[in-house]
Formats: C-alpha cells, structure tokens, sequence
C-alpha cells in the first residue's frame, strides 16, 4: 500500500517513519511512504505563503485554495493510480476499526493534513477527500492524526504483525459542540466555484446568521447526536 502524506511540516513524519513497526513494514515492501511539502506549491515564490484572512471576518488564517488543489493532482499524477483522498480534521467522520479496516484494503492513500483555522471550502468542494477525524479534540495540526490513520491501518496490511493479535479500543468519551461552518479566502473565484455572496456582502449581521444556520445544517447532517446531547 502507498501511502502520501502532504504537509506544511514534513519534518515531523521523519522520526516516526523510521521506527519500528512501520519501518519494517517498509523494509518488507508491503508499505510505501512518501512525503510531500505543502509549501513546494504555494504561488507566492518569494515568501512560500500558503495562508490568507478568512472572507467574512474571523480568527486566524485559512489554507488558500489554489496551492492545495494543485499540490494533490501533482501528487495524483506520481502513483500508478489517483488514490483515495483523505482530509484529517476535527470536523471529518470519526475513525474507527471498521473504517481503519477499509482503508487497509486500498491500494493508495493520499493524506493531507490539515493547520492553522482550516482550509477554504473548495478544497473539499473540488478534492471531494474523505473527512475523517481522529476524536472530538482539537490537535494543534492533521500530521498527529495522519499517524493516527497511517498507523492503524498499516497493523492491517497482511504480513505487517506477523502472528500478532490485532487488538483494538474503541471507547469515546462524547463533547458538545457544533460543527464549524464553510469557510472562504482568496480568490472568490477558483475553477467555476464560487465565495458565498453573503460573505462578501460587509453585512455583519447576515454573516452571523448565514454562519450559524451552516453550522446547524452541518451538525444536523453529520453528528445529529450533538444536538441531542445523547
Ligand atoms: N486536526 C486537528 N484535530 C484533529 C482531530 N481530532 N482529528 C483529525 N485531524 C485533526
């Protein structure tokens, strides 16, 4: 299985490939492991930014649109197939073995981890990844989580535990919390998708009412059982 792991940080990948487990699993051949700097396809080639202000006010910065969808096909086009995409971010289905099992029967994975405030929406409009979040907390990146996922499936690959048992875990303690609504920076247009109109209305009050009516939307679709509170 080949997996590709796109980043702002790849240094912290370099340490944890090379250890145990998954280093003999690459040793063996069964595992691939490549790491991509996200920063290698920022449009800014004096500075390499790749963040900008959020469209509709807000804290911190958001991942710009054009160097991410970029940055994946590029990826796309190094395997010998496309891949599945995968987004790790607190917001994304939560992992679980069933899914860690799924996963393990892929061919290719291609991880890309998410920083700072998040990414503007029309990553996941275009990229269509798999949202998939490793718990109801907040890490301070996605390459913790991308390990998380990397790890567990890699334990499923045939050969990988020799005749080890599997062994698995899959307590949760629940939070309450709303899910963040989609967010947008430059530019307002990008391959035909476009910025919310509201957003860039000036309009404060129609800004907090659109936000709050997604998060809604988004929390009653995805994790109805925050609403409950069950
Ligand atoms: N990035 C920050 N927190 C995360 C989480 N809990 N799962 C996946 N990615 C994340």
């Amino acid at each position: 299985m080949r997996f590709d792991i796109i980043t702002l940080f790849p240094q912290i990948f370099s340490g944890y490939l090379t250890q145990s487990l998954l280093a003999k699993a690459i040793d063996k051949g069964l595992v691939e492991i490549v790491v991509h700097d996200l920063r290698d396809w920022s449009t800014d080639l004096k500075h390499h930014k790749i963040d900008d202000r959020p469209y509709g006010g807000g804290p911190g910065m958001l991942i710009c649109v054009e160097p991410v969808v970029n940055c994946v096909e590029a990826v796309q086009q190094m395997g010998h197939a496309p891949g599945t995409v995968v987004l790790t971010t607190p917001q994304g289905d939560r992992l679980n073995q069933r899914r860690v099992e799924q996963i393990s029967q892929l061919d290719r994975l291609i991880l890309l981890c998410g920083r700072y405030e998040g990414f503007d929406q029309r990553v996941i409009d275009i990229l269509k990844p798999i949202e998939l979040s490793v718990g109801d907390y907040v890490l301070n990146g996605g390459e913790v989580a991308a390990m998380v996922v990397v790890d567990s499936a890699v334990r499923m690959i045939p050969g990988v535990l020799g005749d080890e048992q599997s062994s698995w875990d899959d307590s949760f303690s629940r939070g309450n919390r709303i899910l963040e609504f989609p967010q947008y920076t430059r530019p307002p247009e990008f391959r035909g998708h476009i910025v919310p109109e509201v957003l860039l209305s000036g309009d404060h009050a129609r800004i907090a009412s659109w936000k709050t009516e997604q998060s809604l939307k988004k929390t009653q679709l995805r994790r109805s059982d925050l609403l409950n509170g069950d």
